[in-house]
């Protein structure tokens, strides 16, 4: 069971903390395998962390988990399926799985809403993936590895209202969340009403919109007035819109400060409402347009 504020999920019938911690880490060999941070997160309170295949953190986070002696069934985990797997779901889950040493996930994402050439070999000698699955092929085999109880739930992560249509034209199963960029500066208030429309929970990255956001006056003014910090006024806002957030914070203090935050009133939610001015932090789209391979259009974005 968890406990703090939840965020229900209809279409999987389960329900995740609505603060958890990220742990995406540097490409290092030596900063992916550190754990005494997801240590500190668990000693602090959080019970979600959001890893994923790509960030090299599973195992770190599985470590984590089994030496803080706290309940599997008490942590909401989460990993995504990486864009060079979408034609092998089901060997991708499992070494998720291996990686984290568990028999389940609380929630898998697909990553991407593209699929990308899987360069490795299988150990039968299966020559590299040439045809890349669609959205929907892919969708398909996550919705058979829920069947086979690999995870609890499954939803993806950067989906616009575009490819969300795109998945859930075809699916049995609707995605029960949507993890995208999300922070003052980047409201995506029509995505949010839609996922909400469809009961699907939204997941806030970069929810702190990075030093970017946390400079802006009016964030420093509310957090002078609430006498807290600026990420805790923004990740306050986030809650104010039944929003998850995942920040990620490798400092006992900063996580704790991340993990108590204030409850803000509605004229200054609408303050902070009024920042949105659709700026991507994290993944903007290069000089043409694009997002790795994709056109920000065809991604909906
Ligand atoms: N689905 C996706 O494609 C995707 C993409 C990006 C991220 N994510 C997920 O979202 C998580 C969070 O995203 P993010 O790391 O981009 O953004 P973030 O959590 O908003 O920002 C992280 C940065 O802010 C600093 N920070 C955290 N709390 C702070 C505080 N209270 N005061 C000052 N600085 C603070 C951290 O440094 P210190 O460690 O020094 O505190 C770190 O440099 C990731 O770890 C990952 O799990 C998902």
């Amino acid at each position: 069971m968890f406990t703090g504020r939840i965020v229900k999920m209809p279409n999987s019938g389960t329900a995740c903390p609505i603060i958890g911690t990220g742990a995406w880490a540097p490409e290092d060999e030596e900063e992916r395998t550190k754990r005494q941070w997801l240590l500190s997160a668990l000693k602090v309170g959080y019970r979600h962390i959001d890893t994923a295949y790509s960030y090299g953190t599973e195992k770190a986070v599985g470590e984590a988990i089994i030496e803080s002696g706290i309940d599997r069934e008490d942590i909401f985990v989460v990993s995504k399926l990486p864009p060079e797997h979408h034609g092998r779901v089901e060997e991708s889950i499992q070494e998720t799985l291996d990686n984290l040493g568990f028999k389940w996930l609380d929630m898998y994402l697909m990553h991407w809403p593209f699929a990308a050439p899987y360069e490795g070999e299988d150990p039968d000698g299966t020559p590299k993936a040439a045809h890349l699955p669609t959205i929907k092929e892919t969708w398909e085999q996550m919705e058979q590895v829920l069947r086979k109880s690999k995870c609890e739930a499954i939803g993806v992560a950067n989906f616009s209202i575009k490819t969300l249509e795109e998945v859930m034209a075809h699916s049995r199963v609707i995605p029960a969340m949507n993890q995208v960029e999300m922070h003052p500066y980047l409201a995506q208030n029509d995505l949010l009403a839609f996922c909400k429309k469809h009961d699907i929970a939204v997941v806030a990255y970069t929810p702190s919109g990075t030093d970017i956001v946390r400079k802006d006056p009016v964030i420093v003014e509310l957090a002078e007035k609430y006498k807290v910090t600026p990420t805790q006024i923004i990740l306050a806002w986030h809650l104010s819109r039944n929003v998850v957030v995942i920040p990620k914070s490798t400092n006992e203090e900063r996580q704790t400060e991340n993990f108590n935050l204030p409850t803000l009133e509605e004229d200054d939610i609408k303050k902070i409402d009024g920042l949105d001015r659709g700026q991507r932090i994290c993944n903007p789209p290069d000089e043409n347009g694009r997002v790795y391979h994709m056109s920000a259009e065809d991604l909906g974005w």
